[in-house]
């Protein structure tokens, strides 16, 4: 049974077995979160990076952390928010179910997730965190699931309150990282 955490802070920091990357197609870095962990994570992560060709938004791919505390980072592309109408939900939740499913394939029992697309991205926030704990409960259930805990991670007060709201509204109990 896998539980939840909410952290409020810099996903940087957590000493996980890996931390979800919200990046853009390139994969060669970016500001937001994206800035945070190449930055912490050192010259290695993006020369890394270059090898792997980009990512398609919507899919994810892994690298080691380098000189981050985590093992790994999983470097996902959410989509731009352009109304609605584009296919985002469809995206994002494809986001943490990629992200999910390759974290089962490598055996990890931690993993931690920023809030993709909530950002530079603009997709609104309440949606964006009640259609991730959807995904990410429909992806633990049809996956090899190895994950032992999955932390929520926001950096302000104001998307630690969109999360809380988002497991209320899926009747989940957590507890603080
Ligand atoms: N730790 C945890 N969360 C953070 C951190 C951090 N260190 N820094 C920001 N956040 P964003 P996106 C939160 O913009 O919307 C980049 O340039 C932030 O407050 O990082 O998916 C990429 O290269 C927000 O709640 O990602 C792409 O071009 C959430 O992380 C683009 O931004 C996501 O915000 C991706 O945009």
């Amino acid at each position: 049974m896998t539980s939840f955490s909410l952290f409020q802070g810099d996903i940087c920091t957590l000493p996980v077995d890996a931390i979800v990357n919200a990046a853009n197609t390139t994969l060669l870095g970016g500001g937001g979160v994206d800035g945070a962990i190449h930055r912490a994570a050192g010259p290695e992560l993006l020369n890394y990076c270059r090898t792997l060709n980009g990512c398609d938004t919507g899919d994810a791919k892994i690298s080691l952390g380098y000189l981050l505390p985590a093992q790994y980072v999983i470097h996902t592309v959410g989509p731009i928010w352009r109304g609605g109408a584009e296919g985002e939900a469809a995206l994002l939740a494809s986001c943490y179910k990629r992200s999910l499913e390759i974290a089962c394939q490598y055996e990890l029992k931690t993993l931690a997730f920023p809030a993709i697309s909530c950002g530079v991205y603009g997709y609104p926030n309440d949606a964006a965190t009640k259609l991730a704990i959807a995904a990410l409960l429909d992806g633990l259930e049809s996956s090899q699931n190895t994950l032992e805990k999955i932390i929520l991670v926001a950096f302000s007060d104001q998307m630690a309150g969109h999360w809380q709201a988002a497991l209320a509204s899926h009747h989940l109990s957590w507890t603080h990282y």
